[in-house]
């Protein structure tokens, strides 16, 4: 018989907590943490507020009983839905052990973790997924993606604008104070940007392996002096990784992305994860074969939490009409939504109308953030309305530009 349990999280580093961690570790075959790992981990989790849960076998033998054979943390955050940072469920460390999989332990731990999302008020639930096949069956669609992006930084790369402000190095830790400070700015403003957690303000650390990383920190400074983006690269073998980068706009980016070029220790840089899908990065340089998109990948998935209240939250850029039914795999949020907008500001209401779409609940997040339109998901067979209730939908929830997550946990 297996029973589920809260972990507290303490300021000491307590049996319970490592145990967990263990867990957490064995569930994805990861390295054994070291000391140092043990020290970022616990100040991570105290920092983000984590929730941590476990699943224990009592029976487990070999003197394993006290450690989990199931792990499930989720930490409060938030999404900019272009109105508001709405409550987020932020959900990650999700393990089974090996030898208790397939008997419904992921399963009890979710939808635990979930009600009691739903009990807090929070809007939504988001996570990044290891494996994609997981989560529609609780109601998370994709809402974002990223890039992996290799440019040639040889002879002939170029940028066709002229550069200006100024590139700077700094130290790990001023720099992680510049990072935090630009992110914060940034996520205020950007519709669908998701909270950051700490592991992304602990430089020089390489979770995956357990060992230092020598992260180098670019700060771009405007003409003014200001810093308006900042990235963290490290230098390979044979290219250098733009492990982060954020700016305030593209043109700091951009300025960021010259200068790394011209390092001239090497012929090719790698951006681990261009957040935005619209980048401009391939039409600023002079060769523009010399930018090559060589991976794009779902990040953020979410359950909407809330859907009527998620729908008056979300800002929309133009007014109209369009009425959709949500079917909702866990229930909560299976109903018709009338969606009336007027000088910009939304009026939801649930309706026995006749729908312009009915939507699975992972087919509503995309189109939520913008990512994918209702024709698109109906020709994939992920939605379902005529042409003409299909188009009243996108154009409902057509923005100039997809939303933009940053983060990955
Ligand atoms: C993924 C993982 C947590 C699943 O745990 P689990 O306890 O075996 O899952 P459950 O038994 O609760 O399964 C719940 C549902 O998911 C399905 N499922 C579980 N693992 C699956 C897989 N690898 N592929 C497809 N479906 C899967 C089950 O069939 C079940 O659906 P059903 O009720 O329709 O049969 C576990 O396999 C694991 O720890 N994997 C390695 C770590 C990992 O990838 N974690 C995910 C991080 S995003």
């Amino acid at each position: 018989m297996h029973e589920m349990r809260t972990i507290p999280v303490t300021d000491e580093l307590t049996a319970e907590l490592r145990a967990y961690a263990v867990a957490m570790r064995d569930g994805f075959h990861e390295a054994p943490i070291t000391a140092d790992g043990w020290a970022r981990w616990h100040e991570a989790i105290r920092h983000d507020g984590a929730r941590l849960r476990g699943v224990f076998d009592p029976d487990r033998p070999f003197g394993l009983a006290s450690v989990p054979v199931g792990t499930f943390a989720s930490f409060p955050g938030t999404i900019n839905t272009g109105t508001e940072l709405a409550p987020t469920n932020c959900i990650t460390d999700v393990t089974v052990a090996a030898s208790h999989r397939r008997r419904g332990i992921m399963q009890q731990m979710m939808t635990t973790d979930l009600n009691e999302a739903r009990e807090r008020g929070d809007v939504f639930a988001a996570l990044t997924a290891t494996d994609t096949r997981l989560y529609g069956r609780f109601g998370f669609g994709v809402t974002a993606d990223s890039r992996r992006i290799e440019i040639n930084t040889g002879h002939s790369f170029g940028l066709i604008s002229q550069p200006s402000g100024s590139c700077v190095f700094a130290t790990g830790d001023d720099a992680s104070a510049v990072r935090r400070s630009l992110f914060e700015r940034w996520h205020a403003e950007q519709f669908w940007s998701i909270t950051r957690h700490h592991h992304y303000w602990q430089p020089g650390f390489d979770w995956a392996t357990q060992t230092a990383r020598h992260d180098r920190h670019i700060i771009h400074l405007d003409d003014d002096g200001h810093a308006d983006a900042a990235a963290v690269i490290v230098v390979r073998d044979d290219h250098v990784e733009i492990r982060d980068l954020l700016g305030l706009s593209h043109r700091a980016e951009l300025e960021i992305i010259r200068f790394v070029a011209l390092l001239e220790t090497h012929d090719k840089v790698v951006w681990r994860h261009c957040f935005d899908v619209r980048h401009p990065l391939p039409w600023a340089v002079t060769d523009r074969r010399s930018v090559s998109v060589v991976k794009e990948f779902d990040t953020l998935w979410v359950r909407i939490v809330d859907v009527e209240r998620a729908l008056a939250s979300r800002s929309y850029e133009g007014d109209g009409e369009a009425t959709i039914r949500v079917v909702d795999p866990l229930d909560d949020n299976t109903f018709t939504y009338r969606i009336r907008v007027a000088g910009g500001q939304p009026d939801v209401e649930t309706t026995s109308r006749e729908p312009d779409a009915t939507l699975p609940l992972d087919s509503l997040a995309p189109i939520y953030s913008a990512l994918q339109g209702p024709k698109e998901l109906a020709s994939a067979g992920r939605a379902q309305g005529t042409p003409e209730g299909l188009a009243r939908v996108a154009r409902l929830f057509a923005r100039e530009e997809p939303g933009i997550s940053a983060s990955i946990f």
